[in-house]
This record gives structure tokens, sequence and C-alpha cells, in this order.
């Protein structure tokens, strides 16, 4: 039995709140003999998975160039365990997902941040600083996040060409999880991938897809990673049912499209109220969530507000961030009850 309770909104996790395609639920109600009982049998005409294949043709690149992994989670810590051993510097954005450093620990690699810095209406990536750091250094790894959790902000593609350009020989990791929410095209992809050698650029179907429980993401990489291809190579194939289900999903164009639109409304509504509430500051995000600057001395009782009404969202404890909470965009119905309730509670405790 699991402890979660069905009356409880949980915008903490960064997960779809609208799930994932009707399509996606329909491809579960077909799985032949097969699909269960027998290994894929795709390696026999030489690719790893008919997803694999699948992504390859939409982005226009070798199949060779991609591979999958049971997350986004799992593919970096992938790349780490192959490329990072005991003493070997890895480069983490000051504000990030928390799982980088705890991977970077894992293999008693040495973790050095670089500046994400907090601007007028976003934060930002300070690249000056960032390169400066770089050639000080000299990491074996370098990991990138765009859009960034739990900032929110993003580079620009020619923001990365450059920063890859003078890190061409190091691994960077470019990790776009939350990407599709602000840009679907892809053309960078291919791009890049034939511009930078050692770049590997991670996908995920949990965020956009709305498939975070299937656990399946990908990555596409330049070509010298012969290295990490033979390290995440699995021979029996993959989970056959994550095969079909996410080549639904990447067939619900349509779907995706309502849903984004519906979500990038919403984080203009969350943008625009919380600035005008007094000692809020949102900060402009590219993704599902958004970081909004909460007063401090409001920050324990409404917390303790919400949480009674069973809406969750994600006050932040880290240096730097203290004051802050992060918001998972919902459907429209649960972002606007949570933007009443934190209204309610401010008419009740006013800000001084
Ligand atoms: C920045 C970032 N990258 C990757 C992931 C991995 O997601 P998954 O393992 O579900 O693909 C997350 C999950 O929260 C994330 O925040």
């Amino acid at each position: 039995m699991t402890k979660e309770n069905k009356n409880i909104t949980y915008l903490d996790r960064n997960e779809s709140q609208y799930g994932p395609s009707p399509a996606c639920f329909e491809s579960l109600k077909q799985p032949d003999f097969k699909t269960l009982s027998e290994y894929s049998r795709d390696y026999t005409r030489g690719i790893k998975s008919c997803l694999s294949e699948r992504l390859a043709h939409e982005f226009n690149i070798n199949e060779k160039n991609i591979i999958l992994g049971y997350g986004g989670e799992d593919i970096l810590k992938q790349v780490v365990h192959c490329y990072i051993h005991k003493g070997d510097k890895i480069m983490i954005p000051s504000f990030s997902w928390w799982y980088y450093k705890k991977i970077a620990d894992e293999v008693l690699g040495v973790k050095v941040e670089y500046p994400i810095v907090e601007g007028k209406d976003s934060f930002y990536y300070d690249i000056d600083g960032m390169l400066k750091i770089f050639q000080e250094h000299k990491p074996k790894l370098v990991l990138i996040s765009s859009p960034n959790n739990p900032t929110g902000n993003r580079l620009e593609i020619e923001q990365i060409k450059m920063v890859l350009g003078k890190m061409r020989d190091t691994v960077v990791v470019l990790d776009e999880a939350y990407t599709l929410f602000y840009n679907k095209d892809n053309s960078h992809l291919k791009e890049i991938i034939e511009e930078f050698p050692n770049v590997i650029i991670i996908r995920t179907f949990s965020k956009y897809y709305g498939l975070a429980g299937l656990r399946i993401g990908f990555a596409l990489m330049g070509k010298n990673h012969e290295q990490f291809s033979l390290f995440s190579a699995r021979y029996l194939g993959f989970n056959r049912l994550s095969e079909i289900i996410a080549i639904a999903a990447l067939d619900s164009k349509e779907y995706y499209d309502g849903m984004c639109k519906k979500m990038n409304d919403d984080m203009e509504m969350f943008f625009a109220e919380f600035n005008k509430l007094k000692g809020f500051k949102a900060y402009k995000s590219f993704s599902n969530f958004i970081l909004v600057k909460i007063p401090l001395e409001i920050k324990e009782n409404l917390n303790k507000y919400l949480t009674d009404l069973g809406m969750i969202v994600k006050f932040m404890s880290e240096d730097g961030l203290f004051s802050h909470i992060r918001i998972t965009i919902g459907t429209q119905e649960q972002n606007s009850n949570l933007m009443k309730m934190i209204k309610a509670f401010l008419r009740d405790n006013p800000v001084k």
C-alpha cells in the first residue's frame, strides 16, 4: 500500500499533472505474447532498440549516436561512473539538481561549482565566470543543465555552442530534461553532436511526455564516446513496454502541444501574479516549474497552511535559496487553486 493520499496535490516534484497522452494508455492494452516473454532481438538488425531507431529518425542522426537509459537519472549516473574516478574534477552549476552532487560523490570525484547568478527577473549562467573556472581547474567532465533545475533559466543555443567550443576536448553533459516545454525545435541536436565530438545531450520521457513512472530517457552523443557506448551497452535489449509507450508519446504531438500551451499560459499567470505580491519575486522559467522568492517571515506558516489544505509545493532549504519555493506547473485548476490559497493566506497574514 502506498501512503500517498489522493486528495493531496503534489506540485513539488516536477511531475506532469496532465499525464501522458491517451495513445500511451491505448498502447498498453495491446501487449502481445512476444512483447512480454521475449527479448527484442533488435540487435540482430544492428540497432539497440526500435525506440533508439525511431529517435535517430526524428533527429536525423545515426542510431549509434543514441543511447537509452532508465531515465535521465540513470544516464547521468552512467556517464559519471564511466568517466570520473577518485580525485577527478567535475564541474557542477552552483544551483542545480541535488543528484549531480550525489553522483559525483559516489565516484569520489572532486566537485567544482560554477556560478548561476540572480538577475533582475531571472537567474542566469555567468558564462565568463564559468569559463574562467574551467580554465583554472581543467575538469574531466562538465555538467550543464538547460533549463536548469531549480532556477528555471536556460542557455540560448548560440551560448551553448560558444561554451562547447571553449570546452571542445572535455566531456560536457548537457542536461535538457526540461527543454521541450519552451523549445520544440530540435534542429540544434544534430548540429551540436556533429560539431562537438565530446558532448552528450540528455533527454527524458519523464517531464514533457508525462511518463516519469515509465523510467525511460535517452542521450545523443558526439563521435568520441565509443568507450561510453560500450559501458552502457545492453545486449539483451530494453524494456519492450517502455519502447512501445514512448513511441506512442512521440506520435501524440497534438496532445502535447495542447498541454504545453496551457502550461505556458499558467507559467505567465504565475509570473505576473507573484510579482504583484508584496515581498514576492518570481523568476522567469523555461521549464515546467517556477521558482519564487517569498518573504522569509511567512515561510513556515505558509508551508503549514498549504500542507493542511493538501497543496504541496517545494519549500527550498539550500544555501542561497532559503527563502524560495519551487512550484511545479499543474493543471489549470490546480494552479488557480494554489494562487487563490496563497492570496487567502496573505489576506489573513499580511506581509509587513
Ligand atoms: C535537471 C534534471 N535532469 C534529469 C532529471 C531526471 O529525470 P528522469 O530520471 O525521470 O528522466 C531530473 C528529474 O527531476 C532533473 O531535474
